[in-house]
């Protein structure tokens, strides 16, 4: 290789290829975990000029994200107001976000997924005439007040988008259903890339290990875990109380414990405190960086969450998730029978969680571990495909994952809870 000096000094002319500008968008944790990976990803590339704007729709919990992986953001606007509303936020966004490519110019923005920040990303630039690159693009409920308002931003991002990243054959089927005209190709989601990489580092390292269980003094031996995460937008008010009401009532076991690291929407940090911030056997923590949370998740017995992202991590641990919604985006674990929805009713969640507690053949069946989301190469495959490389599609069972076990088995978590609490 000749440097443009002496290339120039031999008469020969030096042609720089220009790189592609690619600006990621992005402003909640779930976010920021399922971007993480791409993102090193697209700044490992030669061929990319990667850019990085974090919106600030989130601010402690993005932080925490950012600071696990490493990640340098080139713009960080400063959006969030306590108590937000859809619209203020929506507005705030447009103008936080125009500047931004006003100033950059990217040749392409990629957004992730459906939350307000990437919605706007995605129309913002759309209105510049940016072509819009969709992460995790085609999850579907069919219901556009439920997950809300998350239905209805997915389906706007993927109306504007040209690129259509879908993670699973099912959400490509979604696309080609509503005939869009982005170029779809599956891709398998990120989220699984972000997690074989922090379950590798935990599985690795026994000192990691034993620090971070030091962030759980609280667990007790002989008990198992029932790990909790709540924060839906349709489930504020009733929904939470049902949500709390179930708890009080499964906190009555002797042998469960119950933690919660509680979202800090107010909307969700009220109501959960107030209803079972007195009860000894339910540990309402501050939400955890992901390393903690990963490793929370591998020491629990059954996941109980509205989340979309535990959804999907939570197969791949084999662990059992009851999931307190009635319709999911996220279908493929269901039919695998690893996830259940059990709604909001406080009947339904106690006799869900009741039975995975007591009938062992139940547990086992539902513990499975099951990689229906992806294989760990996402983000590869969207680099290639932007790279305007052949990429094969992710295929469920196909792809054989190349990575070890994502937790180390053991029999009881019992003996799991012994290893820190001795
Ligand atoms: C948002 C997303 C949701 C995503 C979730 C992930 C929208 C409309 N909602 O919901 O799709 O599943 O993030 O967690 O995009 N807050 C803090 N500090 C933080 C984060 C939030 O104090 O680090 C509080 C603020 O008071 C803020 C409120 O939470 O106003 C709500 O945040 P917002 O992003 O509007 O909604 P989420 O419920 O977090
Ligand atoms: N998570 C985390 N710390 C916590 C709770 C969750 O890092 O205390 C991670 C979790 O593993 C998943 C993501 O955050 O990757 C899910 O985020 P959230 O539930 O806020 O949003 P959703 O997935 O519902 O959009």
């Amino acid at each position: 290789m000749c440097g443009a000096e002496n290339c120039a000094r031999k008469g020969v002319i030096a042609i720089q290829i220009p790189r592609i500008k690619i600006l990621s968008i992005f402003g909640t944790r779930p976010e920021a975990i399922k971007m993480a990976p791409l993102v090193k990803a697209l700044a490992a590339e030669p061929g990319i000029e990667s850019l990085i704007c974090v919106t600030g729709q989130h601010q402690s919990m993005l932080k925490q994200v950012l600071d696990l992986f490493d990640l340098k953001a080139d713009f960080t606007l400063d959006v969030m107001t306590p108590h937000q509303t859809l619209n203020s936020l929506t507005a705030a966004l447009y103008s936080a976000i125009d500047p931004v490519l006003e100033q950059t110019r990217p040749d392409r923005v990629l957004v992730h997924g459906d939350t307000t920040s990437a919605m706007v990303a995605s129309m913002a630039a759309f209105h510049r005439r940016i072509p819009v690159g969709h992460v995790e693009a085609g999850l579907r409920t069919g219901d556009i007040y439920s997950p809300w308002p998350e239905e209805m931003n997915r389906r706007c991002i993927d109306l504007s988008a040209d690129l259509l990243f879908a993670p699973t054959g099912q959400s490509r089927d979604n696309l080609l259903g509503e005939r869009l005209q982005g170029h779809c190709l599956v891709t398998g989601n990120t989220v699984i890339d972000a997690l074989q990489l922090t379950a590798q580092r935990i599985n690795k390292d026994a000192q990691l290990r034993g620090e971070l269980d030091q962030q759980f003094p609280f667990l007790q031996t002989g008990r198992k875990l029932l790990l909790v995460t709540g924060h839906r937008r349709e489930n504020f008010g009733e929904g939470f109380l049902d949500i709390c009401k179930a708890l009080r009532h499964l906190a009555q076991r002797t042998d469960i414990q119950i933690v919660y690291p509680v979202h800090l929407n107010p909307n969700v940090l009220g109501p959960v405190t107030e209803q079972l911030g007195d009860l000894l056997n339910v540990h309402l923590i501050k939400p955890l960086d992901y390393l903690a949370f990963v490793r929370l998740m591998q020491h629990a017995h059954v996941i109980l969450t509205d989340s979309g992202g535990v959804q999907e991590e939570a197969p791949s641990l084999g662990k059992p998730v009851l999931v307190m919604r009635d319709v999911t985006e996220r279908p493929e674990a269901v039919a695998a029978g690893t996830v259940r929805l059990v709604g909001t009713s406080p009947a339904s969640i106690i006799a869900g969680v009741n039975a995975l507690f007591d009938d062992v053949a139940l547990w086992r069946r539902t513990s499975q571990a099951v990689n229906p989301y992806g294989d760990g190469k996402a983000s590869q495959r969207i680099v290639d495909t932007l790279m305007g490389r052949p990429v094969d599609d992710f295929v469920v069972g196909q792809v054989q994952p190349t990575h070890a076990p994502l937790h180390t088995p053991l029999s009881e978590p019992r003996e799991l809870l012994a290893d820190f609490t001795s």
